[in-house]
């Protein structure tokens, strides 16, 4: 069985930034399982379906016709033949995906699909459950947190930088909506796994974050 590294925590926290680095050190496999929930969430606005209606969402999750790409060293996410990686990158799409992930039928859906992406020499997978529910034996398992104020203000820089005008408050307030969520939800709620590490990077840079998790997979 290949090694899995599970970087699990709540939106802005870095774990996407850190998931991707520990992934191009090791040569691992990446899996952005949030991706799956935002592809589903697009799925559903495209098709019009009430994101309430578990029944219908979890039938898309389960055939979402999706590959990932990469060029450029970017993993672009591909849909119905269509590269979408902007589009599941908007707020609209992002409040969507977490109403989407708190349906049980739409994350036993996605289950699968996320266990396929195990494979030597190995798999860093992130996410709200990774550590919990989809590899519960990773040997490596990170819960990255930080202060909802920090991470509204990472996102803020990161939307900037790509020209997208927002506002700080909003950002904030959609960030405590889904930590609300994702906390509260009956199915894998974010948490972290018993045997995970939990390490809070509000005041500590991205690069001090990389070399503790390589220090755990040295371990
Ligand atoms: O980038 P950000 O952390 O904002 O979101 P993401 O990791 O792309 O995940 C999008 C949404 O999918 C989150 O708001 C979660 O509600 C949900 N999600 C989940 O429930 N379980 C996962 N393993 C990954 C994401």
């Amino acid at each position: 069985n290949a090694p899995v590294i599970t970087i699990d925590g709540p939106s802005g926290s870095g774990k996407g930034t850190i998931a991707k680095l520990v992934a191009d050190r090791l040569g691992y496999v990446l899996l952005d399982s949030g991706a799956l929930y935002r592809l589903t969430a697009l799925a559903a606005l495209n098709a019009e379906v009430d994101l309430a209606d578990e029944g219908r969402v979890a039938e898309i999750a389960a055939n979402l016709n999706i590959r990932f790409a990469i060029a450029d060293g970017e993993v672009s996410a591909v849909l119905d033949g269509k590269d979408v990686s902007r589009d599941i990158r908007m707020e609209r799409v992002s409040m969507a995906a977490s109403k989407v992930a708190a349906l049980p039928a739409v994350r036993e859906a996605l289950l699968q699909r996320q266990r396929d992406f195990r494979e030597l020499p190995g798999l860093v997978a992130d996410g709200r459950d990774m550590g919990t529910t989809v590899f519960p034996d990773a040997p490596v398992k990170v819960f990255l947190t930080a202060s909802a104020e920090e991470r509204a203000r990472r996102r803020f820089a990161q939307l900037q930088g790509r020209g997208v005008s927002v506002s700080l408050r909003d950002l904030l307030e959609d960030i405590r909506a889904r930590d609300d969520r994702d906390m509260n939800r009956a199915a894998s709620p974010l948490a972290p796994a018993d045997d995970a590490v939990v390490l809070d990077s509000t005041d500590i840079a991205i690069d001090d974050v990389l070399q503790k998790v390589l220090e755990l997979v040295q371990n």
